[in-house]
């Protein structure tokens, strides 16, 4: 069987669950489902990161303890992706001993092959990337991604030897071209490797931040952030699942936003290289979601929260609008008009509306009972079936390329079709002619064919809508899987249509 092994970023704990956070977790649940449904054995991580100044600083105004603090934004991670329905494997936290003490053993082997060194360094520090910046990097002096002043650090560390490893890792981008994906993202790694690239520092004094994973070889300095949460990817494997190092590491899909792209990129690789590991085998950068007003803050009060979503318009409608509107690599724009819109569009008319029209006719026509298919099939029954079969192979294109908007508008095109065919045959006049009677209760089976794909197809996208198809169509998984017009054995009852996804009206915009 194959493996695949799919990560989130680990979370700070400085912030609520939000909207970027969320829609990363279902992209990686969304991947992880999909490859369950060829085939592959999927194990997803998440987690959340935990040291480092910035945790210190939120909860020391938070009058606690950093552990403590930690453990509640960490629960709230947690229960928060419990509530979604996220099929996480395993949830790891920064703070787990475990980790930490696989952080210390990689320190050390990195440092017994001197790649490890002991100097001073000044640089624009930000907080907010928990990172240094070269001030060719800054805009008007300011962090690109924080907009603040980035504050300027002197002292002395201990550095990783990064800057030996530029060559290899620029082969290793170069000789495999979806390494980095998508191209943009290439192309700007490629870009900043261009510029000789500088030694990482990895460690800060105890006696400024206390927060942190000791250094095996020095007491008075710890390591935080990226030398520590990068390893969660490898520690977390190592735990969970031992010899699954070997085999599921390489396997290694991450998925990052662009924020995070070059410690991803360029950081973790070259860790990985001294450390004598194998690189992963993608790396999946997406792009930011921007609200009307702007970036998404706190302090614009614009903050979207997954369990509000959830509660005022379903996970599945949510989850739904996250896939379909991003252009996986490129920004996108959030709003709940947009929102709404495409719930009342996509899910509401076209999914529901042919999903009720055909269990109710069922019901009415044959009282709910499948009816056989005719022993040759009309040109129309072929084509919506053709149809189908077209979606799925154009979904497994966009989904190795990970266009999830472009396999949801493949499947909507087949459930265009769909509805089509029922203006075409018009079961609704021909059960008025008494010598129809078995060609309806074909065009009827060929509908509920198709609604037995969309099950199958949408599972990885709206996993709750595509239960409750199963449920209406009294199947199981597997009988899901059979070819079209295989699904459903002589006499085979569905059910009665319910409303999937109500409509949502106007003053709801608001
Ligand atoms: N702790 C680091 C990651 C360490 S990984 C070893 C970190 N944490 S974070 O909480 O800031 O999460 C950043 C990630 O959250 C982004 O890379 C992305 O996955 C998600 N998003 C946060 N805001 C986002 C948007 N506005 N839009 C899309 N995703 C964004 O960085």
């Amino acid at each position: 069987m194959e493996q695949v092994y799919i990560t989130t970023p680990l979370y700070y704990v400085n912030a609520e669950p939000h909207l970027g956070h969320t829609y990363t977790t279902v992209v990686a649940d969304t991947l992880k489902r999909y490859f369950q449904s060829i085939d592959y054995e999927a194990f997803l991580l998440t987690g959340t990161d935990e040291h480092g100044d910035k945790i210190a600083q939120a909860a020391a105004a938070n009058g606690s303890s950093p552990k403590e603090y930690a453990d509640r934004i960490s629960d709230l991670f947690r229960s928060t992706w419990d509530e979604c329905g996220i099929a996480y494997d395993y949830f790891i936290r920064t703070t787990d001993t475990y980790h930490q003490e696989y952080v210390q053993k990689i320190l050390q082997t990195i440092d017994d092959a001197g790649e490890i060194y002991f100097g001073e360094y000044g640089g624009f520090y930000c907080y907010g990337c928990e990172r240094f910046y070269t001030e060719k990097e800054l805009v008007d002096g300011k962090c690109p991604d924080h907009q603040t002043t980035p504050d300027y650090i002197s002292e002395k560390n201990y550095f990783f030897r990064m800057s030996k490893y530029q060559e290899r890792l620029i082969d290793e981008i170069q000789n495999k071209p979806n390494l980095i994906r998508p191209e943009r993202y290439r192309t700007e790694v490629l870009a900043f490797l261009r510029e000789p690239l500088e030694d990482l520092c990895i460690s800060r004094p105890t006696s400024r931040l206390k927060w942190g994973i000791p250094l095996p070889f020095d007491a008075n300095y710890v390591t935080y952030v990226w030398f520590d949460a990068l390893l969660n990817y490898v520690s977390a494997l190592n735990h969970r699942r031992g010899a699954a190092l070997q085999d599921l590491w390489p396997k290694a899909q991450h998925l990052i936003a662009k924020d995070i792209l070059k410690p991803h990129a360029i950081y973790w690789p070259t860790m990985l290289m001294a450390a004598g590991l194998p690189l992963y085998d993608h790396l999946n950068v997406h792009g930011y979601w921007v609200m009307d007003s702007g970036k998404m803050s706190k302090s614009l009060g614009n903050v979207i929260r997954p369990l509000d979503m959830k509660a005022r318009f379903g996970m599945d409608a949510f989850r739904y609008f996250l896939l379909r509107e991003m252009a996986f690599g490129q920004d996108a724009k959030f709003s709940e008009e947009a929102l709404v819109t495409r719930i009342n569009a996509d899910l509401a008319n076209n999914l529901g509306n042919l999903v009720s029209r055909v269990l109710a006719m069922q019901q009415k026509y044959f009282a709910g009972v499948v009816q056989s298919l005719d022993s040759e099939w009309a040109r129309e029954d072929l084509e919506l079936s053709a149809k189908f079969a077209q979606a799925e192979t154009e979904l497994n294109g966009f989904m190795a390329e990970l266009q999830f908007h472009r396999a949801l508008e493949s499947v909507w095109s087949a459930l265009d079709h769909a509805n089509r065919y029922i203006v075409q045959t018009a079961p609704f006049t021909l059960i008025k002619d008494p010598t129809k009677q078995a060609r309806v209760g074909a065009v009827l089976h060929h509908l509920l064919e198709a609604v037995r794909t969309l099950a199958r197809l949408l599972a990885p996208f709206i996993p709750d809508t595509a239960r409750e198809l199963s449920a209406l169509l009294a199947l199981s998984d597997d009988a899901l899987k059979t070819p079209w017009g295989q699904g459903f054995a002589a006499g085979h009852t569905v059910q009665a249509p319910r409303v999937l996804f109500p409509r949502i009206e106007s003053d709801a915009k608001k």
